[in-house]
């Protein structure tokens, strides 16, 4: 099981430029992918970017479909991309909804973690992958080593 520093955001960065104009763009990227934009992402993004942390602030406060806060205490967001997909991705997935009781798109009745589908997390090399609160990317995954990573969190 290997870990990698927010893959997810430098995709984005990739595709819009590490440029201060590309701030929105990264942002909305970033947050599709990790689930929202956690206090050490903006921290990231702005020094990525060039741009001040309060410039950072400013713009995620006045978009109000920029999301600060989890929706669940862990989010879950689990790989559905190409190369996840060939490297039996699925079967992690399964193994997670299993080990949690829920299905895709869903939240554990104690409100501890949810569970997310996503395209790619940009560690395709790591495939299959799975990132928990966008800070900690998990690659090279089998289902059992998914639960394992988990169970960290519970
Ligand atoms: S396809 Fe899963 S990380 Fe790219």
């Amino acid at each position: 099981m290997e870990k990698s520093r927010y893959p997810q955001v430098e995709m984005e960065i990739r595709k819009w430029g590490s440029k201060p104009s590309s701030l929105i763009q990264v942002l909305h990227g970033a947050q599709e992918r990790i689930g929202y934009l956690s206090q050490n992402v903006l921290e990231y993004v702005a020094k990525r970017l060039n741009v001040s942390l309060s410039k950072v602030y400013g713009v995620v406060t006045f978009y109000n479909f920029f999301k600060t806060q989890k929706d669940a205490d862990h989010i879950i967001m689990t790989c559905m991309g190409t190369a996840c997909y060939v490297k039996n991705g699925e079967e992690v997935i399964t193994a997670i909804e299993k080990h949690l009781g829920i299905k895709m798109g869903e939240k554990t009745s104690d409100g501890k973690f949810s569970l997310q589908i996503v395209r790619c997390l940009g560690a395709c090399g790591l495939a299959p992958v799975i990132s928990i609160d966008g800070d900690d990317v998990y690659g090279r995954l089998t289902p059992e080593k998914a639960v394992e990573a988990i169970k960290r969190y519970q």
